[in-house]
Order: structure tokens, then C-alpha cells, then sequence
């Protein structure tokens, strides 16, 4: 599903590099979860992979089912089905959250070709979606994470992912203010979209989460890199002992 092969990245405005030369495989069907200590470049990850125009990838390569994303811009992945989830999610003044679901979905089905969905039929699937995640239909005619609470986010945030189906999901989580809830709801949402053919991706400081979502592998990212990979173990072990041991076996 994903291969990043050798990858460096710099912030495009001062050079400044951040991704240095990091690797990493995540196949068909795995959940993968990267843990890390702060600024270790997990968020700048998400980025590149998104393709924002603020970074610049020098070397290496990201490939997405085996053909590198390099060259395409934010929508040509997206209509790929590469769904990223950032940290600190866009707030769309302006676009009712219900408009900016169906342009979105129907840009999907496009790209997909697949026929735009009928109102009723959208309104049908959004309803099923945002009645799973315990969410108000009133939110939804609300701009796009516009004044949300970190909780109501997080189910905009799976709500979109379960109206897309994307193929591979990358969910950058927030390392503060999320109550048991708005983690349950992430953990419920990303468990709900296991399949054979898609793959997840959590970025996440919280061995809690992982204990609702269980991983297949867990990566440890420290300076740009990954320096330890393992299975769910590495993410008890890490909440037990922290990352000095590995960062010092990694120097
Ligand atoms: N515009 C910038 N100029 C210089 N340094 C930057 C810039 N943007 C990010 N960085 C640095 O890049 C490093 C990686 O940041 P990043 O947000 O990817 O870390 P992170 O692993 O997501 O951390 P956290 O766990 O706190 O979310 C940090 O040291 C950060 O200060
Ligand atoms: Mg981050």
C-alpha cells in the first residue's frame, strides 16, 4: 500500500530538513501506528504525504501501491484515495459542513467513475454516518470545524473518512484534550474501516488509544526518522520505559 523509501524533506521557505531519511512499509490491510517524542517530524510526515506545497521532498520516494505520488498536487491524491487527518484540522469558514461533504464525496466518485450521489441518497449516507458517530444533524450545517470542540473534530474527521472510504487513512491525533469519548470514537471509527484493502495509519502519543485500536506494526519516529519498529508490544513497552533506551540504541 505504502513504501517511503529513504525519504528527506525540508521546510521549503528556510531548507531547514526534517525528514532524514526515513523508511517505512505499510501493507494492505495493516493498521500502523507512529509514536514519537515531540518535534520529531511525525505531523511534518503527514504533511508530505498530503503534498503541501510548504515542504520539499530531496530525496527518496513515497510510493502509494507501488507508483511514487511525488509529482501529484493535494487533490491528485486525494481522488487516489490517500485521506489525511491532521492534527490541527482546517477550519473552513464559509462552507456549511454538509456542502463541503458532498463536494467532497462527489469529487471521490469522480474521480472514482463513479455518477455524482442523488441529494437523498447523500442525505441517506450522511445520516447513517453521522447517526454511528452519535453526531447532530443541526452540527453539520455549521461551517466546517469552524468553533468545534477537540471531540466534535475528531467525529467530523471520521465522518468523512466513513462517507469517502478512502484506501489509505493517516490520522495525525492530538496529543492533548480529547476525553474517553472523542478517543473511543477514533478508535470505533478506524476499527469500523478495517479491510482487506485499505490501511491506516495513527499518529498518536497515547498507548490508550492503542489499546481500542490495536496495531499491527508500531513505529517509532525520533529526528526525522524511524529508529525502532515492532508490534503492539514496542507501544506498551514504550509507555513503560519511554523512548531514552531506543533513542540511545539509535545514536
Ligand atoms: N516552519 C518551520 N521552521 C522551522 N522548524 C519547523 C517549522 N515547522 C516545523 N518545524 C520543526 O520541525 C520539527 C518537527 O515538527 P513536527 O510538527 O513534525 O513534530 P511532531 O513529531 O508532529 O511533534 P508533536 O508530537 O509535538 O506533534 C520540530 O522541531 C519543529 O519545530
Ligand atoms: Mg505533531
Amino acid at each position: 500500500m505504502l513504501e517511503i523509501r529513504n525519504l528527506h524533506a525540508r521546510i521549503a521557505e528556510d531548507g531547514t530538513e526534517i525528514i532524514r531519511g526515513l523508511n517505512l512499509t505499510v501493507r494492505d490491510g495493516e493498521v500502523a501506528a507512529i509514536m514519537g517524542p515531540n518535534g520529531s517530524g511525525k505531523s511534518t510526515l503527514s504533511y508530505v504525504l498530503a503534498g503541501r506545497e510548504d515542504y520539499e521532498v530531496t530525496d527518496g520516494d513515497i510510493l502509494y501501491n507501488g507508483h511514487s505520488i511525488l509529482e501529484m498536487d493535494p487533490a491528485e491524491r486525494a481522488a487516489a484515495g490517500i485521506f489525511l487527518a491532521f492534527q490541527y484540522p482546517m477550519e473552513i469558514p464559509g462552507v456549511a459542513t454538509m456542502e463541503f461533504l458532498k463536494t467532497a464525496l462527489n469529487a471521490q466518485r469522480k474521480a472514482r467513475g463513479e455518477d455524482p450521489l442523488k441529494v437523498p441518497d447523500f442525505l441517506r449516507r450522511v445520516k447513517e454516518a453521522a447517526g454511528s458517530l452519535d453526531m447532530d444533524m443541526a452540527m453539520l450545517k455549521r461551517p466546517l470545524n469552524v468553533g468545534f470542540s477537540g471531540g466534535e473534530k475528531k467525529r467530523a474527521e471520521i465522518l468523512q473518512m466513513k462517507l469517502l472510504e478512502p484506501k489509505l487513512c493517516v490520522l495525525d491525533e492530538t496529543d492533548s484534550g480529547l476525553d474517553i469519548d472523542a478517543l473511543k470514537i477514533v478508535a470505533d471509527g478506524v476499527n469500523s474501516l478495517r479491510a482487506p484493502d485499505r490501511s491506516v495509519v495513527v499518529i498518536t502519543h497515547y498507548q490508550r488509544l492503542l489499546d481500542f485500536i490495536v496495531p499491527d506494526t508500531v513505529h517509532v519516529l525520533y529526528k526525522g526518522q524511524v529508529i525502532k519498529s515492532g508490534d503492539k508490544n514496542l507501544a506498551i513497552e514504550l509507555e513503560k520505559n519511554g523512548y531514552a533506551g531506543f533513542i540511545a540504541e539509535a545514536a
